[in-house]
This record gives structure tokens, C-alpha cells and sequence, in this order.
């Protein structure tokens, strides 16, 4: 169907200038299986359903907006990871993509560790009874309490980030009686996102220690000497969103290097590096992200190239995916509100959500999808912006994108792939209640983060 088969095309096509479609697809009523969780199909009446429930009796059941997880996909990428990794190596899913108890106890059970990156990701995982030693504190400014705690409990590994830190977690499992297995984080040289790496401006950002310089050298010295920490390898983590496998072969290949150089200066093989997380995922039809099995493959590949020219061993791999784990198993349902037509202009697609349930689009500029999903339509395409409920214009959940023209207030509509970074960069703005997250598997729909009250607001505001 061509652009202009739509009544007002030609105009808002005149306005589409930064958006990710160019033509509407043939039919608005087929769901991408690539930006959609896999439970999700549409049904003979036409409504979508998710582990098997129709989204009009989810929405009837939970309210919008609210996210819906499907747990049984969130499993089969946990699976997928770790087998694809196999018992040689250590998968740790980012929390602070989307954490909560029910998620903490669905990692356990499939055989993934955690990373976390503060005390409240640390209190939730330990509460969901992930065992201490899977778990990996993160973070470039952990306050004494968080490193104090971390030890107290016997995490697995601290990353250390800075000069300061080496000094400050070696003297806190001192003062505790204690030996801290750690890593270093370097900063390789190397900043990748999406399609692209670049190899410049790197070192200027706050995580971890410049390969550059010697300075990670310099951090290996002093880790090495000091009591109370076991150092037991090197953190890279180059980015987010990313698809080009290229910048991490460059990560590994330094810090394989780092390894070699520490091996000639110390006559120590430190036993592990971790690669860190930023796997792309698919936001549009446009993005081909890669599978795990690919990725493991191509990252062993590298590194045992890598170490076998410098004459190493090879170091036991670990890799933290965050997004690609959760971000394509949930979607947000919202309701349709007010339709604006501006003539000439643009269509705004109202919902009774937006900057507050997911921040992504006007922060990052990002790319989304989304669909009628309460019931079929044969109506032609309609370009549309759609836009949460905020007091800003700036409000932007999908930038452009075609939802049927006879679209009208309280039609439910999805945008797929929210489960990264959105409940968990979700916030209050205008004293918005943020909403729930429900999981769904088998037929089955249980709340595992509930919605926020205005009692809760309350609650917190102490007077
Ligand atoms: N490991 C470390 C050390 C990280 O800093 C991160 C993400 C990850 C792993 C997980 O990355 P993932 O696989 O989820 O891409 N709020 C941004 C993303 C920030 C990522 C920060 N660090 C967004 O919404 O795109």
C-alpha cells in the first residue's frame, strides 16, 4: 500500500522527517514476531493475546497503562543465554534493566547470576534468595555502606572503579576480616552504540580505570598488593543497543592484552574477563539483532584468538545482558485518549501514559513500535505521533508511526519491546502513579510489581 493511499498521506508524509518508517506496512494487523514477546499473536476476533490471554481482559483485569511480561519468553532467553555460554563461562543479567523479586527468583531458577548496581538492586536479589556468591556489585561511586554490605554478605565479585575504590574496598574486607574477590573495570578505548563504535572521546566519561596511559596497569599493580581483595580479572563494558560485534572485539583484544602484560610484569594469568552487557534488540522491524548462540560464538571466538597469540590461557568469559534478556518479553498497554488531527500538520495519538512509564524516546530519541491491539482493522494507515499525558511537549512515546485511521478513544494499543529501561527508569512526573508490571505465562496473569496509589504518594510526602 502506497503512502498516498491514505487520505491525508501526502501531508504527513511532507512532516515525517525524523521518523523510522518511510511506507506503512501492508497490513497493520501483523504483529513482528521479532519486536513482540513470543506468546503474543492475535486471535480469530482479532484481539492480541499474551501467554494466551486477550490484552481486553488484561487491561479489564490490571488497568492501563501497565506493562505486561511474558515470563515464559523471559525464561527461554535466560536458557538461551546460558546454554549458549555453556558451564565454561558465567552469564550475569543486568538488573538495573528491569529487577524485581519474581524476576530475581526466575534467574535462580534458569542458572543465571545478577549484577547489580546499588544497595536496592543488592536488598531485592538478596530478598529473592539469589545466593550472594552469583551476584556482581557494580556501580562508579558505591558509598562505603553499599561496599561494607556487599562484603558482609559475600558477593561474588565487587568491580572495582576507580583508584579511590581499590583503596576503599581493600581496607573495608580488611576492617571486616575478609577477602573480596574483585575485578577492574577498564575503559578500553572503545564506545560503541547500535551500528557503529567509535574509538575516540572514550576515556572522557566516569566509569572505570583508562587502559590507556598504563593507568589499568597501574590499578593491577596496586590491586595486587594490597590485603583484604582477590583480584580475579578485568571488566569492559563498551555500550548499549549495540549489533556490530566489531567493538567488542576490539574490548577483547585489550584487555586480552592487559592480561598478557600483567602475566609479563607480575607472572600472574588473572583467571577471568567479563565482556559486560549493551546487546542490541529489536525495536523496529529494521533491527536484526543477533542470538545468544551467535554472540557467545563470536566473542569465545575472539578471545581465544586473542590469548592464544599472547600466549595465555583462556580466561573463564562472563557476559552481562540486561536488554536483550527482558526488553523484547514485555510490552505497555496503554488506552487511546484524545485524537488530535492538525491539518497540514500531524496526527497526535494521545494515551493515558507516556514520559513517566517510559522515558526512552524523549531521553534517547528511541525508536518504537506499536499496534491497535483490542481489535482488528482493515481502515487504512494513519501517521501518528503518539504522546503520553504530561505537562511537556517533549512527551513522545512512538515518534511516528501508522495506526489505523478509524482509531478512536478507548482502543487499547501496545508498544512492544518495553522491558528494558522502562518500568525501571519510570518516575513520577506530575504525580503520575507508576504502573504495574504483570507477569502472564500459561494462561495465567499475576501482578509482580503493583501499581502505584495515590496513597503511596502520599505516603511519602511526609507534610
Ligand atoms: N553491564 C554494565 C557494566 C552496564 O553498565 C550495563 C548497562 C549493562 C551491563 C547492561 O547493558 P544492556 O545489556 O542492558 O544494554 N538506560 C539506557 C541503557 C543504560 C545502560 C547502562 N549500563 C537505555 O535505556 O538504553
Amino acid at each position: 500500500m502506497s503512502r498516498s493511499a491514505h487520505p491525508a498521506g501526502p501531508r504527513h508524509a511532507d512532516v515525517l522527517t525524523e521518523g523510522h518508517y518511510t511506507a506503512p506496512p501492508a497490513d497493520l494487523n501483523v504483529l513482528d514476531e521479532k519486536v513482540w514477546a513470543r506468546t503474543v499473536s492475535r486471535n480469530d476476533d482479532g484481539a492480541v493475546t499474551v501467554g494466551g490471554i486477550e490484552v481486553t481482559r488484561l487491561a479489564e483485569e490490571f488497568g492501563t497503562p501497565a506493562y505486561f511480561l511474558d515470563e515464559s519468553d523471559f525464561r527461554a532467553r535466560c536458557r538461551a543465554w546460558a546454554d549458549a555460554f555453556g558451564p565454561g563461562a558465567d552469564v550475569f543479567y543486568a538488573g538495573k534493566a528491569f529487577l524485581s523479586r519474581a524476576v530475581v527468583r526466575w534467574l535462580k531458577e534458569e542458572g543465571l547470576n545478577l549484577d547489580v548496581c546499588s544497595g536496592g538492586e543488592l536488598t531485592t536479589a538478596l530478598d529473592a534468595g539469589m545466593p550472594a556468591e552469583r551476584i556482581a556489585f557494580h556501580g562508579n561511586n558505591k558509598t562505603v555502606a553499599e561496599i561494607e554490605r556487599a562484603i558482609h554478605v559475600g558477593v561474588g565479585r565487587i568491580v572495582l572503579d576507580s583508584f579511590q575504590e581499590i583503596v576503599r574496598v581493600s581496607h573495608i574486607a580488611q576492617r571486616l576480616g575478609k577477602r573480596q574477590r574483585v575485578q577492574i573495570r577498564v575503559t578500553v578505548g572503545v564506545e560503541a552504540h547500535t551500528h557503529e563504535f567509535i574509538a575516540t572521546a572514550h576515556e572522557d566519561q566516569k566509569f572505570g580505570i583508562a587502559l590507556a596511559g598504563g593507568q589499568a596497569a597501574e590499578a593491577v599493580r596496586r590491586a595486587l598488593t594490597l590485603d583484604g581483595i582477590e583480584l580475579i580479572g578485568i571488566h569492559s563494558h563498551i555500550g548499549s543497543q549495540i549489533f556490530d560485534m566489531a567493538g567488542f572485539e576490539v574490548s577483547a583484544r585489550r584487555v586480552v592484552q592487559l592480561l598478557a602484560e600483567v602475566r609479563d610484569e607480575h607472572g600472574v594469568e588473572l583467571p577471568e574477563i567479563d565482556l559486560g552487557g549493551g546487546l542490541g534488540i529489536a525495536y523496529t522491524s529494521d533491527d536484526d539483532p543477533r542470538e545468544p548462540h551467535e554472540i557467545a560464538k563470536a566473542l569465545g571466538d575472539i578471545v581465544t584468538r586473542e590469548c592464544e597469540s599472547a600466549g595465555l590461557a583462556t580466561p573463564r568469559i562472563s557476559v552481562e545482558p540486561g536488554r536483550a534478556i527482558v526488553g523484547p518479553t514485555a510490552f505497555t498497554l496503554y488506552e487511546v485518549g484524545t485524537i488530535k488531527h492538525l491539518e497540514g500538520l500531524r496526527t497526535y495519538v494521545s494515551v493515558d501514559g507516556g514520559m513517566s512509564d517510559n522515558i526512552r524516546t524523549a531521553l534517547y530519541d528511541a525508536e518504537y513500535s506499536v499496534a491497535l491491539v483490542s481489535r482488528r482493522s482493515d481502515a487504512e494507515p494513519m501517521l501518528v505521533r503518539v504522546v503520553g499525558k504530561h505537562c511537556e511537549s517533549g512527551d513522545i512515546v512512538v515518534k511516528d508511526a501508522f495506526l489505523p485511521s478509524d482509531l478512536a478513544p478507548g482502543d487499547l494499543i501496545a508498544v512492544p519491546a518495553t522491558g528494558a529501561y522502562c518500568r525501571s527508569m519510570a518516575s513520577n512526573y506530575n504525580h503520575a502513579l507508576r504502573p504495574p508490571v504483570v507477569a502472564v505465562r500459561d494462561g495465567e496473569a499475576r501482578v509482580i510489581v503493583r501499581r502505584e496509589t495515590e496513597e503511596d504518594l502520599l505516603r511519602l510526602d511526609v507534610g
